[in-house]
């Protein structure tokens, strides 16, 4: 049998696809290695950033765009950013007429939106559910929306490698609760597979998240950009927990202050937004006032925030978890990984470089997030470009344009191909690949480091798929970022810290042996954000100045 869609994952971008392609009549499977809800989606904390959603007030889709592209340090596409800011709040809308109940001033139905602020934002945006349990609101949502649906839902499936079929994707091959390797077969796969900071050993995402769609288009020679830039949030609770207790941005929006080991607040010696400051810069601030000792650790003071146990009621179980009052104590941080900026290359309406196949959300770069994301803008990709997805395919599209990220990426990748079946027989762990990455490739980097974790990798082989989808992750993140001889958002080099106009393009992963560098066409390298003042420029990108 042959499905109308199948969905690989089920955080927000898998679940959104899902529910719109079934409820516009379509035969649906969504398989999903865990159950349902198990998604990096539900441990999302800050919100989703949607300007305007209620009234104009002093936001406007115009200066949401604006603080992207200077989170995004010259390589967001700004096209994608302007589907982003203007269709996003309208998804919001879609997720609250399903019935995802975010917080409200006051009251009633008249009660007006909670917003709240995070780093990179220039005025507070972010609708948040539950004070700070907003991604398991949107996914319990989406789960019951999926449910009132006619979409076969698979459980404990893990999926292996794409189905390439005369030049098209055609399903996948999986392994059943079972054990059983089979084929399911799709006139449309979306990979909605997620992010890969399992490949780290100090992380804010789940067991999950081990790049399984980025390594099944890499095999495939599906291209894949930009995956040197992995985002490292900049507090993650400092405490031996796996997955990292997150310690929001909107704690540092509602009042926090990052204090050094002397007790010092520091942040307004690096940046003009002090505590607020898009999220590489503060990562970097940490990691590097860590690196130079004497605590592998600094400080978050949150002693001001009021009422912290309602505002923040997960942070607040996490603390009193490992006997820490928020109120009263300051909290140990450390950066951790977080989100992968990079990863499957899409058109503005999530088609990859190979024609029926389909990526929204983290496992793809659409382009919206650049070499560093801004914070609350990634559950707003994964609703935004799945629902784009879905009304393409619907429309008849059937295969990749050039525009957004896909512009010049397209033309520079050869056909995809079948992956091999090939089995693995190695031993490397799950613990090996990511000691190596966070030793070798964490936030701050340099040549010498990059080097010795490109011959290690070269040197793991695992036979359990997922271990196996990190090395293949992590081994084409040193390479770029190897490659990558400038310091740009997430991705920062001790030996080269200076950022370099020659690298404003992306490293594409398309089929040959090695990435090859596409410049950004020049629309986007003259309106990209490259001179924006976040970055020390003096040019304003507008909404005006982007056309298709
Ligand atoms: C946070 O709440 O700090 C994380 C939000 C995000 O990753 O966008």
């Amino acid at each position: 049998m042959t499905v109308d869609l199948l969905v690989l994952g089920s955080g927000i971008a898998g679940l959104s696809a899902a529910v719109h392609a079934a409820q516009a009549g379509w035969s649906v499977v969504v398989l999903t290695k865990c159950e349902l809800a198990s998604s990096a989606t539900q441990y999302a904390q800050g919100g989703v950033a949607a300007a305007s959603l209620e009234a104009p007030g002093d936001d406007s889709p115009e200066l949401h765009f604006r603080d992207t592209l200077g989170a995004g340090a010259g390589l967001c596409d700004p096209l994608a950013v302007k589907v982003l800011v203007t269709e996003g709040p309208d998804r919001v809308r879609e997720l609250i007429a399903m019935g995802a109940v975010f917080d409200r001033t006051g009251d009633g139905e008249a009660a007006a939106l909670a917003l709240t602020r995070e780093g990179g934002h220039s005025v507070a945006r972010v609708v948040h559910a539950g004070g700070d349990a907003t991604g398991a609101e949107i996914e319990r949502a989406l789960v019951a929306a999926v449910g009132a649906t006619t979409a076969a839902v698979r459980e404990g499936w893990l999926a292996l490698d794409l189905l390439v079929e005369q030049g098209r994707a055609a399903g996948t091959t999986a392994i059943s609760p079972e054990g059983a390797v089979q084929q399911i077969h799709a006139r449309h796969t979306m990979l909605a597979t997620g992010g890969a900071g399992q490949c780290f050993a100090v992380t804010t995402n789940p067991p999950v998240s081990t790049g399984d769609g980025i390594a099944m288009a890499l095999r495939a020679g599906v291209a894949v950009a930009d995956v040197e830039f992995m985002q490292f949030h900049p507090t993650a609770l400092h405490h031996p927990a796996m997955p990292r207790p997150l310690l929001s941005e909107a704690l540092r929006g509602e009042g926090a202050v990052l204090r050094d080991a002397a007790g010092r607040a520091f942040m307004a010696t690096e940046h003009p937004l002090a505590d607020l400051a898009p999220r590489d810069i503060v990562a970097r601030a940490i990691a590097r006032r860590i690196d130079d000792g004497p605590m592998d650790h600094l400080w978050l003071d949150a002693t001001a925030i009021e009422r912290f146990d309602t505002r923040f009621p997960t942070i607040w179980r996490a603390c009193q978890a490992v006997g820490l009052d928020p109120r009263r104590d300051w909290l140990p941080v450390a950066p951790a990984a977080h989100y992968l900026c990079g990863g499957v290359c899409t058109d503005l309406d999530g088609a990859t470089t190979l024609p029926g196949l389909w990526a929204a959300g983290e496992v793809a770069n659409s382009g919206v997030h650049g070499a560093n994301r801004l914070a609350s803008n990634s559950l707003l990709d994964g609703m935004v470009f799945a629902r784009r997805a879905i009304g393409a395919i619907a429309s008849g599209k059937d295969a990749p344009e050039p525009s957004g990220v896909l512009e010049l990426v397209h033309d520079s990748v050869a056909p995809a191909r079948q992956p091999s079946s090939a089995l693995h027989a190695g031993g490397t762990t799950r613990g090996d690949v990511q000691d190596l990455m966070t030793r070798d490739a964490g936030v701050l980097r340099e040549a010498v480091r990059l080097e010795r974790a490109t011959k290690e990798l070269a040197t793991m082989d695992a036979s359990d798929p997922e271990v196996h989808n990190l090395v293949t992750v992590g081994t084409a993140l040193v390479e770029a970022a190897t490659r990558r001889t400038e310091s740009r958002g997430t991705h920062t080099r001790q030996d080269h810290f200076a950022a370099a106009p020659e690298f404003l393009g992306r490293f594409v992963f398309g089929g040959g042996p090695s990435p090859v560098f596409v410049p950004l066409p020049d629309r986007v390298a003259s309106i990209g954000g490259a001179e924006h003042p976040e970055r020390g420029g003096s040019s304003v990108p507008t909404l005006r100045a982007v056309r298709r």
